[in-house]
């Protein structure tokens, strides 16, 4: 491989500018133990492919991420289980992740938050979104932690539902009964609780209401665990681990839950 003047490869240094890629640099490093020279290889070729590190951090802030479990994934269990997480969270969430990053990429959606997109969007581009927001949602709809509705929160239980047991009864029948793939919502609508539920990738998110907690009635979300039996899947998640902090958290805000950035 022939050598430039400089010092370094005129074939691997165009190949830097056009692919972004840090295996070029790798291999020119590689090429000398001279440690000196490595190091005045590194500042040219730093300088020289600046404008790719540059495109390379803003494709990286522009890309929507899969965010990480709010919890190790094993710490739902035994009322869902780490390989459920494993592959709801790691396949099924991130294939959505990726699906919407591969349709916005170098459209005018580029850089826009998943709630704009999901709110403007049709089609596959809605399908996406809504289900990178859904999961997002719906991780944090479940916690490992007993936890307890806030005051004002139990109050509008009780003023709407009449009791909790009342609300996860309406919740039970709303994601066992739900025919086929969505979610079971609990949500504020007109400023009353309500109990609705979704079709597929549909959303509460683009509903006018505000969404305080979802049941993902996937097939996925509960397969692995409880094979068909949903309403064991919708019992072990209603009885222990819905996040009431979560909910309580949207409710006292009176608007919804925005997707990270
Ligand atoms: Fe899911």
């Amino acid at each position: 491989m022939a050598t430039g003047e400089d010092g370094g490869d005129p074939a691997i240094l165009f190949r830097m500018r056009i692919s972004k890629s840090r295996d070029c640099a790798l291999e020119l490093l590689r090429r000398t133990s001279d440690i000196s020279r490595a190091i005045l290889y590194a500042s040219r070729l730093v300088a020289a492919t600046r404008p790719s590190i540059d495109n390379l951090k803003k494709d990286m802030t522009m890309t929507i991420a899969l965010m990480p479990l709010p919890y190790a994934q094993d710490a739902l269990e035994p009322h869902i289980s780490s390989k459920t997480l494993e592959i709801h969270h790691g396949a099924h969430h991130k294939t959505y992740v990726d699906k919407l990053n591969a349709a916005i990429a170098g459209t005018e959606n580029e850089g826009k938050s998943v709630e704009e997109i999901a709110k403007a969007a049709s089609g596959p581009l809605f399908n996406n979104s809504a289900q990178t927001w859904n999961h997002g949602f719906y991780w944090h709809s479940l916690s490992p932690e007993k936890t307890a509705p806030s005051e004002s929160l139990a109050a509008a239980i009780t003023n709407d539902f009449g009791s909790m047991d009342a609300l996860l009864e309406a919740l039970s029948n709303e994601a066992v009964n739900h025919f086929s793939n969505g979610w079971a919502w609990l949500v504020v609508e007109g400023g009353k609780l309500k109990v609705i539920s979704t079709h597929d990738a549909d959303s509460a998110l683009v509903k006018d209401v505000t969404p305080l907690l979802t049941v993902d009635v996937w097939e996925h979300a509960y397969y692995i665990d409880q094979m068909n039996k949903r309403p064991a899947y919708v019992k072990a998640v209603l009885e222990n681990i819905l996040n009431w902090k979560f909910a309580s958290d949207n409710f006292d805000r009176g608007t919804a839950w925005t997707y990270p950035a």
